[in-house]
């Protein structure tokens, strides 16, 4: 599994770090004077040459059967993955709030305190049901809560429900007297959420996150760093139109996709980021990092694990598209949202023991939701 491995050259000590770094190979013979450096121009001729890579990588496709399963099961493959790893694999994100200072305290936050005080005393939380009875199916009904109202979907007669929310909603929906809440998909076993838990000292402040391994969500939940009184982990698929998120829309400030949109099919990809689109309050912030076209990773992949154009099978069974800049912005703008930022990060990461470079090319997203007009 060493294609993922999404992590660039962290800043020394005591330096602040700027977006995309500032280490820069101007004399190609210093290349493996440090391990990694930032912002690489590509020449024509490794453009090319990756092209044809992908060419030849790609011209045998995974057979139907073979592609089913990876779909059907996409879940237990991560599963699996994260039985092997647990939380040793993905690295904390040094960049995380240099290239998304969303994500970090805001500024003039304190007066932010004695409104959650004031909230926390007026027991804004409880969050029941008010609408229909027992037996109906998949039908949205809305438990209330002064601040916040959450999407319900009941199970049809005789069956037990497997989501959580309806119960959530039953006793107190979490986070619904947050000021500022954040809501991460396919958040692996926390690597994002805990440095944001840490960092970011807003009492506002609630997280959400999710991902569709059960095995994940239960390494978020059961670390020591997991405070559900300022975050809640769940298992969710965010391809799931059936499945509705414990929030309800037009109630996030920011989504955070960090190198799962990758993981999806590509032609699910733009319901998801529909539905997540619709959860963001107006002026609120979709930030995406993920693989961008002709990554090493992408180059890497050998004949017969392609899928479709651009996406391949690792083999663990785990999924992995490789973007463009303009898909990603056809994406998020369809969706309704309006362009803030859509960069390349290209670095060139270097063993200096084995004297070897790899090219890494990762793109960096951030979509906003129009503020409403005023009237
Ligand atoms: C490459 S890992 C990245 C994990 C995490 N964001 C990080 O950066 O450490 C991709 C994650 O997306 C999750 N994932 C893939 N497809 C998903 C889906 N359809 N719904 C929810 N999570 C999904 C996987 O379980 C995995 O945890």
């Amino acid at each position: 599994m060493a294609a993922q491995d999404p992590e660039g050259a962290p800043a020394g000590p005591g330096q602040r770090r700027e977006q995309f770094g500032s280490r820069f190979l101007s004399d190609p013979s210093h290349v493996f004077h440090h391990n990694a450096w930032d912002n690489v121009e590509w020449t024509e001729e490794q453009a090319a040459a990756a092209e044809r890579k992908v060419q030849e990588n790609s011209a045998q496709r995974v057979c139907a059967e073979k592609q089913v399963d990876y779909e059907v099961n996409a879940h237990k493959y991560w599963n699996d993955f994260y039985k092997v790893h647990e939380n040793g694999f993905f690295k904390d994100r040094h960049w995380l709030f240099t290239e998304f200072p969303e994500l970090a305290p805001r500024p003039n936050q304190n007066h932010l305190k004695d409104l959650f005080l004031e909230t926390e005393k007026g027991g804004l939380s409880d969050c029941r049901n008010t609408e229909g009875g027992p037996g109906l199916t998949t039908e949205q009904r809305s438990c209330s809560s002064a601040s916040l109202r959450c999407e319900t979907q009941t199970a049809p007669e005789g069956q037990t429900q497997k989501s959580s929310p309806l119960q959530m909603c039953a006793d107190k929906l979490p986070g619904s007297s947050a000021t500022y809440r954040i809501l991460e998909v396919g958040c692996g076993v926390g690597n994002t959420v805990f440095p944001i838990l840490q960092t970011n000292n807003d009492p506002g402040l609630f997280v959400y996150c999710c991902d569709f391994s059960s095995t994940a969500v239960e390494l978020v939940q059961t670390s020591s760093e997991y405070d559900p009184a300022r975050c809640f982990a769940f298992v969710h698929d965010l391809c799931d139109e059936d499945q509705p998120y414990p929030v309800p829309e037009n109630s996030i400030d920011v989504v955070v996709l960090i190198f799962v949109l990758s993981a999806v099919v590509p032609n699910k990809m733009q319901k998801a980021i529909n539905r997540l689109s619709r959860l963001l309050k107006s002026g609120g912030m979709m930030l995406l990092r993920d693989y961008g076209r002709y990554d090493m990773a992408q180059l890497r992949f050998k004949k017969g694990q392609c899928l479709s154009g651009n996406f391949y099978v690792r083999g663990d069974g785990t999924r992995v598209y490789f973007f463009t800049q303009d898909e990603l912005d056809t994406l998020f703008t369809t969706a309704g949202l309006e362009k803030v930022q859509n960069l390349v990060d290209r670095r060139l990461q270097v063993n200096r023991g084995k004297q070897l470079t790899m090219y890494r090319v990762w793109i960096q997203c951030k979509y906003r939701k129009p503020l409403l007009p005023s009237t």
